[in-house]
């Protein structure tokens, strides 16, 4: 299956009711987990890395290798740029041939947010690349470094927005924010249903982790084709390894290697399944 747009996985899953994960990684045994996950269940994914975590996982790097494993992969596999920050950044997603990138200009005043954004957007069409932004304030920070604060997406700011720049996909906020939530989050879905009435494009969820399943499966019924799981991975890769170690079951690297694959492949198959993707190729 080869490496596909982001734009057809969401228009399948806006036809099939259904939303796609799409899967932070941070190096190639969290790729393999995940893949191995979507393979399983026959279910398309998206493979993301946000600008932040880049300093770990250097985009020269992680891109390419990234790149591979969706070429290689049994299932379509689209690879996105998370929380591009900077321009630079993004072309050198776009150069590398990242099917997707964000721009993420949602702490900006809504003006220059659209101005950005079109300037985004020009710049990833010569790539034939999709562009998702954002819109309202997600809570927290990708790396968990700001305690940024929540303001629920407008729906009118949001259709225009979404009108003027000629985005592909748009992330929400609505009562969601990254990491590991203090309480059981409970989203905004009278706000979500008036964004899904006026956007016609897809939309996004950040802040995957820690939302309760019944939530997911109302966000992918009304509107939400694109979610977003980044804290869940890394928690459960590190818990997979911590277990085995405390089992006595990792006695050398590749033990520790195959631990991190099954953390990984575990958080993505849970979540595979509550997002109904399965048997979507
Ligand atoms: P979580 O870390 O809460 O899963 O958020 C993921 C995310 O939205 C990445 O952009």
């Amino acid at each position: 299956m080869p490496l596909v747009n982001m734009k057809t996985l969401l228009a399948d899953a806006q036809k099939g009711n259904y939303a796609v994960g799409s899967f932070s990684i941070a190096n190639m045994e969290m790729v393999r987990g995940v893949i191995r996950a979507a393979e399983e269940a026959k279910a398309p994914i998206i493979l993301q890395i946000a600008e932040v975590r880049l300093n770990h996982s250097p985009l020269a790097l992680i891109g390419p290798l990234m790149l591979a494993a969706a070429k290689e992969a049994q299932v379509p596999v689209a690879v996105h740029l998370d929380h591009g920050t900077t321009l630079g950044c993004i072309k050198h997603a776009l150069e590398l041939g990242f099917t997707s990138v964000m721009f993420d200009g949602s702490h900006l005043p809504l003006e220059e947010n659209i101005r950005m954004t079109k300037e985004v957007v020009a710049m990833a069409k010569p790539y034939g690349a999709a562009v998702e932004a954002e819109i309202g304030c997600v809570g927290g920070s990708e790396d968990g470094s700001e305690d940024i604060a929540m303001r629920c997406t407008d729906p009118a700011q949001a259709k225009r927005f979404a009108e003027e720049t000629g985005v592909d996909a748009l992330a929400v906020a609505i009562g969601n924010a990254h990491g590991n939530y203090k309480e059981t989050p409970h989203l905004r879905f009278d706000i979500l249903e008036k964004v899904r009435d006026c956007v016609a494009v897809p939309l996004v969820l950040h802040g995957g982790t820690g939302i309760l399943p019944e939530e997911f499966k109302q966000c992918f019924r009304c509107g939400i084709k694109k979610i977003n799981i980044a804290t869940a991975t890394f928690d459960r890769v590190e818990q997979t390894v911590r277990e085995k170690y405390a089992a006595g079951q990792i006695k050398g690297y590749y033990d520790l290697h195959c631990a991190e694959i099954e953390g990984a492949y575990l958080n993505a198959k849970k979540h595979i399944e509550i997002f109904e993707t399965g048997g979507h190729i």
